[in-house]
């Protein structure tokens, strides 16, 4: 699987993603989110995948086993590469999910990798404590997921730089561990919570980074790509 940094479109509509996009090569990898996706619909993704982009279609779905069974059948068919759940669902739902996009896949065609959402990045322990109700470390209730996603055939997880290397030892370097909340070292955190730079998601085991801000409100965004890039493949003589 492609394995450049992940740029997050969260652009308002598609002639905005499509001309920020004008100056990125076939082959990058990018994300859709529910902005994006909500106002345009599947045809976003059937436009990108034309212009030779790789699409991580990020909605999340969190639902009953059979609406995410049926919702992940119709998802198969619009041509995403990566899809995602939220492990919080539970194993019957993940199950289900990938139940629904093997059914939704064509004959002799490779079915969407799928992956499930552990904690968001931008939720502290605190929060999870207080509000899930869950009694735990934040890293403990990741790695949980993590395990509880592998047993139920996600082929990874979202989760934090910061969780990736205890994922690796749990769930092995092949269960991908896709991680957002990256930043430049220059950059503010907005509001994520859990940063890491590239060279850090790089250096504990992320199998792939999703960078949103740092590129699309940079005053250069393929500058900011290429330094992120450098930073995460290691080309900067580390
Ligand atoms: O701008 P920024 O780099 O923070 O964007 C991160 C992107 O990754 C957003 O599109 C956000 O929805 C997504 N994401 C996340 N944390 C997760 C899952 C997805 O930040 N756990």
């Amino acid at each position: 699987m492609n394995t450049s940094p992940i740029i997050a479109l969260d652009f308002e509509d598609r002639d905005t993603a499509l001309s920020f996009l004008q100056p990125f090569g076939q082959g990058t990898f990018v994300k859709v989110g529910m902005q994006l996706f909500y106002k345009e619909g599947p045809a976003i993704v059937h436009q990108l995948k034309e212009r030779g982009f790789d699409v991580f279609l990020d909605l999340k779905l969190h639902d009953i086993p059979n609406t995410v069974k049926s919702a992940m059948t119709s998802l198969a068919l619009v041509g995403a590469d990566l899809v995602n759940v939220h492990a919080a669902g539970g194993s019957a739902m993940m199950e289900a999910a990938v139940e629904g996009l093997d059914k939704g896949t064509a004959a002799g065609k490779e079915r969407p990798k799928i992956i499930a959402v552990t904690q968001l990045t931008s939720t502290t322990e605190e929060q999870m404590q207080q509000e899930q109700l869950i009694p735990k470390a934040l890293d403990e209730s990741v790695l949980h997921y993590a395990r509880l996603a592998q047993a139920s055939r996600m082929d990874g997880v979202v989760c934090s730089v910061w969780e990736a290397a205890g994922i690796a030892a749990a769930c092995g370097d092949g269960f991908l561990k896709v991680t957002p909340g990256i930043r430049l070292a220059s950059d503010e955190a907005h509001d994520q919570k859990r940063i890491a730079t590239p060279a850090e998601a790089a250096r504990r085991g992320s199998t792939h980074i999703v960078v949103g801000r740092s590129i699309t409100q940079a005053a250069d965004p393929i500058a900011a790509y290429h330094e992120i890039t450098q930073q995460w493949k290691g080309l900067d003589g580390r």
